[in-house]
């Protein structure tokens, strides 16, 4: 295998020792396609970049809850970051030990509580007093200990999309230091509550190490604030966030995050937990997707590929670039393309204005860095069945989810008696 995972071998793209029109060829076409060396590469540099130094690394479910992820990282020691019940089923479905799950979230609910609880998570990321009450209120009803944190919104500026900035003063996150303070005063003398941990998260695709350092910063005041009046805790949970490159973006590297993190707290007593997602996955994986027909008109050139917005949002949610890459090399001719779906939005698209090389109805395209928030946003708009997705390891491949048929599309769905009957 070349030191890249995704690379041109005799004109053809290869998804480490497998050449992706083959998987295509077998799996057909759109399908998301992972990379389980660089999820392996990235779960290592982040272990290895904290030494000695007692740490957790958490792996944000939402960023990729497919159970073959989360079973390649589990099985190196990551536990998850889970937002959800059914995060929660699929964590643990995958082999993650619950003692490694943290629950984030601003709405967890009664019944996700109780299932976390009986599961026995390692702690929940309290982000409310409301909250707060009821997991107390839950954890006595079931005659359990709930381990807490509280999420701090440290009011810093991630200098990131406004949709994906987490940690200020206006976001609907977490609690203000002074309020955090009040709930860990009022939680420390709850007999079902423990406190065990402090956390925050300031956003995703952060480039920069200083809005962490800022945030850890504050964080810190908080914790020998606690201390000094007998409360102490046993970990500090840092969230996620750092970006990666879809183009031209120079993020810093696991290494570099964490060893900024660690000039300020390795002399500490909590242990540290990171709660990374887009920056272990996002370039683990390519969305597949053949070209349907080319078309134009006076203004554009338009490829129709067979992936669409609901397979792919990032595009039409935030405005994302995503890179675009030939799976079969071409020396023909660039064209600018807006590449479009077929859904019947004009928002439907993978890019626009985008430099490719002329291509014929049938050829292959890669959307790059889609391994992050690609399959986990996508739905099944216009009736679409969700796309299949395929694990690569060396020289294998296997579908780890199945493309779905027209029958899941109205599983569960009924039509009501009353129509049967005609009445
Ligand atoms: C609480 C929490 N933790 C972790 C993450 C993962 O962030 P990222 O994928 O940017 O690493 C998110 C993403 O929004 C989050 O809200």
């Amino acid at each position: 295998m070349k030191d890249e995972i995704f690379y041109y071998q005799d004109k053809s793209l290869y998804c480490e020792d497998v050449p992706v029109e083959k998987i295509a060829a077998e799996v057909g076409t759109p399908f998301y396609c992972y990379s389980s060396a660089y999820l392996e590469g990235r779960f290592k540099a982040y272990h290895q970049a904290f030494g000695d130094k007692r740490h957790l690394i958490c792996f944000a479910v939402k960023a990729n809850s497919n159970l073959a992820v989360l079973h390649t990282l589990s099985s190196l020691g990551a536990g998850a970051d889970i937002v959800s019940g059914g995060e929660l089923f699929r964590a643990i479905k995958a082999g993650i030990p619950s003692e490694r799950i943290v629950y984030s979230g601003v709405g967890k609910t009664e019944a996700e509580m109780a299932y976390a609880l009986q599961q026995g998570i390692l702690m929940f990321n309290v982000e409310s007093h409301q909250e707060m009450q009821v997991l107390e209120e839950t954890a006595k009803l079931l005659d359990k200990t709930a381990r807490i944190s509280i999420r701090v919104n440290p009011d810093v500026d991630a200098k990131t999309h406004p949709y994906i900035s987490t940690g200020l003063k206006k976001n609907k996150f977490g609690l203000s230091m002074d309020q955090a303070i009040e709930l860990y005063r009022e939680a420390a003398g709850s007999r079902w509550l423990e406190v065990t941990g402090i956390s925050f998260h300031i956003g995703s695709q952060i480039l920069e190490t200083e809005p962490f350092i800022n945030a850890l910063e504050k964080i810190q005041g908080i914790i020998h604030e606690l201390s000094s009046s007998g409360i102490k805790l046993s970990y500090m949970d840092l969230g996620g966030g750092l970006g990666i490159s879809y183009g031209n973006e120079v993020p810093p590297e696991p290494e570099d995050y964490v060893s900024a993190t660690l000039k300020l707290a390795s002399g500490m007593d909590q242990a540290i937990i990171i709660e990374p997602g887009r920056s272990i996955c996002g370039n683990s994986g390519i969305l597949v997707t053949k070209l349907l027909y080319t078309k134009k008109n006076s203004l554009k050139n338009f490829y129709v590929v067979d992936a669409a917005m609901n397979d792919l949002g990032r595009p039409s949610l935030y405005d994302a670039f995503h890179e675009i890459r030939p799976v079969s090399e071409k020396d023909n001719e660039l064209t600018t393309v807006d590449v479009v779906g077929p859904i019947c939005e004009t928002g439907d698209f993978l890019a626009r204005d985008r430099e490719l090389p002329r291509m014929n109805r049938g050829d292959l395209l890669a959307v790059m860095s889609a391994g992050a928030y690609g399959f986990t946003m996508s739905s099944n708009y216009n009736s679409r069945p969700r796309v299949a997705e395929v694990m690569v390891r060396g020289t294998r491949f296997e579908v780890v989810r199945e493309r779905e048929t027209f029958n899941d599309l109205v599983r569960g769905e009924k039509i009501p008696d009353w129509e049967e009957n005609g009445s």
